[in-house]
């Protein structure tokens, strides 16, 4: 080659390998200095959480529930993509059209890619794109509810095993891989998929409890997401993916905590005990944007008494936003409001337009209720799990669903 022109290639390729993202396909979303992207644009939104859509049975649902989401300006829903069942539980699955994608009845999982199976979720995430909506999937439930991470530990690890050898155990890495592998194969050239999540609000202790390996320190958690983000890049160049956390910091210099009755409490939420470092996890090569949650009648029911403190669940919210959009910042990635709920109707119209408000203020680049409600389900009366169902053709209420006759809540979203 002429030594000129070599130069020149030489200089272009230096310039392509300095590039912070290869050219990804049309419709593909994409981060880049604190925002989305997409097709060149910035790319912000409104979206829906809503686990239930792969468990309706009735394709005219699930038609109308994106239909309803786009009346709303949803551009995004974020949904679970798992649904695991025991062996034990596969005769009343059938019986009831509960959708499952993976049996446990060994050490090793049976994916069901059938009509009741994986073609459901396919359906949904075509059904999405025809309402311009894009599919954030988490790959695994850190609880119990429809079968994640403890399945894993119950029949890999066996009885007695705490709940963070999900993290550290490398058989369960491989299955939990494997299982990855499926979907990721699946869905990874659909520019309907928005992103891809590790797992829902990955934690130390889940349904079982933690065991020493993963205490404030140890890091497991920043492990684990930068093994299994560099094992989803080498399986999808172009996807983002995201951790899917409730967002908990390790800030064991600020001692961060509360007074109860006359003793300092320090808060799980600051002091790594939870398994998160949200600053260094969203620090991580492939991990895309940062996501939290909020929940605060939940996660400090310690407080929930008029006389204790000074605290109110709106201003504890309000800083655990800001925390969250210093952070992002620091790293120059997006960062989405991924879940947050309050009780009573009230209570939501109330608190919901101020933390709504300085999300935008600091530059979120989602917001996502949890959890987005539909009535006039032809489907009126079933129960998917738990104590889960579709009533009167109302989608589930876990007391946070948000409808659309609430007119105050939703409309602050729509
Ligand atoms: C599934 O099987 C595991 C292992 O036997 C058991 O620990 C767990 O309780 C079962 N879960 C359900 C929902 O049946
Ligand atoms: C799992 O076990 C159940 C009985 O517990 C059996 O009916 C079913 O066929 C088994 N499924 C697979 C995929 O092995
Ligand atoms: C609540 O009071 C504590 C100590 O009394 C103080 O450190 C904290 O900043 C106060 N919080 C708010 C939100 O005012
Ligand atoms: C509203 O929030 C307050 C403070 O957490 C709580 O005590 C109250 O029960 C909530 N209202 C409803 C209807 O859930
Ligand atoms: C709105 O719809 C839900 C679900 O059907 C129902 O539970 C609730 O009572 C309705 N609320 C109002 C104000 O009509």
């Amino acid at each position: 080659m002429h030594s000129f022109l070599a130069l020149i290639f030489c200089a272009l390729l230096a310039f392509a390998g300095a590039q912070p993202s290869p050219v990804v396909p049309k419709g593909f979303v994409t981060q880049r200095n604190g925002e989305f992207r997409l097709n060149g644009k910035p790319f912000n939104f409104v979206g829906a959480n809503s686990y239930w859509v792969p468990l309706l049975t009735k394709k005219e649902d699930v038609h109308a529930t994106f239909r309803e989401m786009q009346g709303a300006g949803i551009k995004v829903l974020r949904t679970w993509g798992f649904n695991a069942i025991n062996g034990s539980e596969l005769a009343l699955a059938r019986e009831t059209d509960l959708t499952y994608y993976q049996v446990w009845n060994s050490t090793e999982w049976v994916i069901n890619d059938g009509p009741q199976g994986l073609q459901r979720l396919d359906y949904v995430i075509k059904t999405a794109g025809l309402y311009g909506i894009k599919v954030i999937l988490a790959f695994t439930n850190n609880w119990v509810g429809y079968g994640g991470s403890e399945l894993y530990v119950n029949w890999i690890a066996g009885a007695g095993s705490t709940h963070d050898v999900f993290f550290s155990d490398p058989r369960i890495i491989a299955s939990y891989q494997r299982y990855v592998t499926v979907i990721v194969n699946r869905y990874k050239n659909s520019p309907n998929i928005f992103a891809w999540e590790l797992m829902n609000e990955a934690r130390c202790l889940g349904d079982l409890p933690a065991g020493p390996n993963c205490v404030a320190g140890t890091n497991l958690l920043s492990h684990w997401y930068k093994q299994q983000s560099d094992y989803v890049r080498s399986l999808d160049s172009y996807h983002m993916i995201t951790t899917g956390g409730e967002g908990h910091f390790y800030w064991p210099d600020k001692n961060v905590g509360f007074w109860h009755n006359g003793v300092f409490i320090s808060d799980y939420n600051f002091n790594g005990q939870a398994g998160e470092d949200f600053d260094a996890d969203l620090q991580l090569e492939n991990i895309d944007f940062g996501t939290y949650h909020i929940y605060p009648q939940y996660w400090y029911t310690l407080l929930d008494t008029p006389s204790s403190t000074n605290f109110t669940i709106k201003d504890w919210g309000l800083s655990w936003i800001q925390d969250h959009a210093d952070s992002a910042k620091k790293a120059n990635k997006p960062v989405i409001l991924e879940e947050f709920g309050v009780s009573g109707l009230q209570n939501k119209t109330e608190i919901y337009p101020e933390w709504v408000g300085l999300a935008l203020k600091t530059r979120h680049a989602g917001i996502m209720p949890w959890q987005f409600g539909m009535t006039g389900l032809k489907e009126d009366n079933r129960v998917f799990k738990y104590a889960d169902y579709i009533i009167d053709g109302a989608s589930p209420n876990d007391g946070f669903a948000i409808y659309k006759n609430q007119t105050a809540v939703w409309n602050i979203f729509a």
